[in-house]
């Protein structure tokens, strides 16, 4: 092979990686067993916020959980495993680590292994907002669906301001997800310490059990990407 043809070809296999990397895929998958987007995942992603429409979850503790949940799922009407049971998460870090990242990465990743999914996505600011009790609108209800879906993301806990009422919407959504075993994740800022504080003892007891968790160490990723910019933009300029 002559030199610029083996630079084609290595630049061919970084773009196809890019690419399966993009859509939820493992690039080290044999090819015959990467298939086309599935529409599942199309639908999924049309419901994830764009910044992690693509976000892909390469945290081991992530990938090997989206593994443990995928083995764990009932074949449902259609024959494509769904979510039963299993163990939740507790995605700890500081600000910007890529917690949502990876809550969003391990949803792709359960759909791309074709396990039919129901899922839902909240911050705790917005579940709070929404139970609000007000005119016309059905709290109760709302929060009885999160409590029952097959998978809930529950993103920034203990980032909203506190309350005996939101402790109390927080224990029941919490208590009943605990007591049905059904795999929740969970991001938050706080050490656990700080989270017991904010969300009270009771489901701090509950998501000590129910929950492993994976703590991300890293930068700020958005500092970081800012700071690669200005470095590429002073290169360019
Ligand atoms: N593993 C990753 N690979 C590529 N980009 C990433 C990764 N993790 C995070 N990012 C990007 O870094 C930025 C910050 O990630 P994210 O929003 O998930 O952080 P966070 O921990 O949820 O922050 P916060 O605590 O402020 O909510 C986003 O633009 C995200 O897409
Ligand atoms: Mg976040």
């Amino acid at each position: 092979m002559r030199d610029h043809d083996a630079q084609r070809v290595g630049g061919l296999a970084r773009r196809l990686t890019s690419i399966l990397v993009a859509r939820g895929q493992d690039p080290s998958t044999p090819p015959s067993e990467v298939s086309e987007p599935l529409p599942a995942l199309r639908a999924a992603e049309a419901r994830i916020p764009a910044r992690y429409r693509s976000a892909f979850a390469d945290h081991p503790a992530i990938s090997a959980w989206v593994r443990e949940i995928a083995e764990a799922g009932r074949p449902g009407p259609g024959g494509a495993p769904g979510i039963a049971q299993g163990r939740s998460l507790l995605i700890v870090g500081t600000t910007g680590t890529g917690k949502t990242h990876q809550a969003y990465g391990a949803v792709r990743s359960l759909v791309s292994a074709g396990v039919r999914l129901r899922w839902k996505a909240t911050t705790a600011a917005d579940l709070y907002a929404e139970l609000r009790p007000r005119p016309g609108h059905d709290g109760e209800r709302e929060l009885l669906d999160l409590a029952r879906c097959p998978l809930l993301i529950v993103d920034d806990l203990g980032a909203a301001r506190n309350s005996e009422w939101t402790e109390e919407i927080t224990m029941r959504l919490i208590n009943r997800r605990y007591n049905e075993m059904l795999p929740t994740l969970l991001t938050t800022n706080l050490g656990m310490a700080d989270l017991r504080e904010h969300i009270g003892d009771r489901v701090a007891s509950r998501l000590t059990e129910m929950t492993d968790k994976v703590i991300l160490d890293g930068p700020d990723r958005r500092r970081a990407l800012a700071a690669e910019r200005q470095r590429l933009a002073a290169i360019h300029a």
